[in-house]
């Protein structure tokens, strides 16, 4: 299959094209920043995609990206300070960007779209959907026009929502900091993430098989799942790194991130069959193995 991959210049697209390089697929890739330095990290130089530099709110330049695709992965999209600083341009390039990839979907007679939504449609209550951001308000209304698509279109999508995703690469977003944790600790310089308390997080390389699944399965209705990793303090990762790396100097401050750990479980095996699951412990060592150059062998084993 050929692939279009939205914001895959960014961490998780990077990662999503390396998975898909291995199952054999084609990729193209579409984002407005023309930098390939994460691909070239996670993949290797020579295996760097074609990118073409758009706006995904460019509805025109979108559909001539997809044309010839046979699916779509998305995940092009503001993060939560972003949208907070600027909600109507969060807006538009949120929910609005994901309406030009659907249209271009319907276009082009692609009848499966994966998508990036969030477990931030959950508020710090959890249980019913309720976000506390304007992030998760708009990937909350992306799940609800997704599923239009599928009702009015036949386009058949699965929306995936990864809390916090952790691993090589990841140094942006409100929750990058256990990620740049990882490095801090390799390299001995002090480092404070910036929330403390309970959380959820995922291996990217995780995250990156689910995406993969849900691009090639074959069409069939609109499903949106929790994609959960392990319920982790942060307290608790400190304590991991500090052990792998006795010079480490890490803390913790701030509020706990906005967003119940606890994810209702959906049957995402049901839907994308049987995925990689790596182990908070080995996720973290991948992680302080990364030198932002090249993803060693033993790193992404
Ligand atoms: N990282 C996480 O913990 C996490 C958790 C849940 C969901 N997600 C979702 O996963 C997706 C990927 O996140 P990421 O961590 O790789 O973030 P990232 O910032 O590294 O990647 C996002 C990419 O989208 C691109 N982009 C932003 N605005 C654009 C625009 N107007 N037009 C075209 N491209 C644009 C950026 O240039 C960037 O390359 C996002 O949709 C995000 O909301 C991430």
């Amino acid at each position: 299959m050929t692939v279009l991959i939205t914001g895959g210049t960014g961490f998780l697209g990077a990662w999503v094209a390396r998975c898909l390089q291995a199952g054999g697929h084609a990729v193209r890739v579409l984002d407005r920043n023309a930098d390939r330095s994460m691909l070239a990290a996670i993949l290797g130089e020579a295996a760097v995609p074609d990118c073409i530099v758009a706006d995904i709110t460019d509805g025109e330049a979108v559909a001539a990206a997809a044309a010839g695709c046979d699916s779509i992965v998305h995940l092009a999209a503001m993060l939560t300070p972003a949208c907070q600083a600027d909600p109507p341009r969060g807006a538009a390039v949120n929910l609005g960007g994901t309406l030009a990839v659907f249209e271009a979907a319907r276009r082009h007679g692609i009848r499966q779209v994966a998508y990036a939504s969030s477990a931030a449609v959950y508020g710090p209550e959890g249980g019913t959907p309720r976000p506390d951001t304007h992030y998760g308000a708009f990937k909350l209304a992306c799940e609800l026009s997704a599923r239009v698509y599928w009702l009015e279109h036949r386009v058949a999508s699965v929306g995936l929502r990864p809390l916090v995703i952790y691993g090589p690469g990841r140094e942006v977003g409100s929750t990058a900091g256990l990620s740049i944790a990882c490095r801090k600790a390799a390299s001995g310089e002090p480092y404070t993430i910036p929330f403390t308390g309970a959380t959820d997080a995922i291996y990217v390389d995780d995250v990156a098989a689910a995406f993969a699944a849900a691009a090639t399965r074959p069409p069939d209705g609109t499903h949106v799942l929790n994609l959960r990793g392990e319920v982790v303090d942060v307290a608790e990762v400190i304590a991991i790194l500090t052990a792998m790396f006795p010079k480490a100097v890490l803390d913790a401050a701030g509020p706990p991130v906005p967003i119940a750990p606890e994810l209702p479980r959906s049957d995402v095996e049901a839907v994308l069959g049987s995925l990689p699951r790596t182990t908070l412990r080995e996720g973290l060592a991948q992680t302080t193995r990364f030198r932002g150059g090249s993803v060693s062998q033993e790193s992404t084993a």
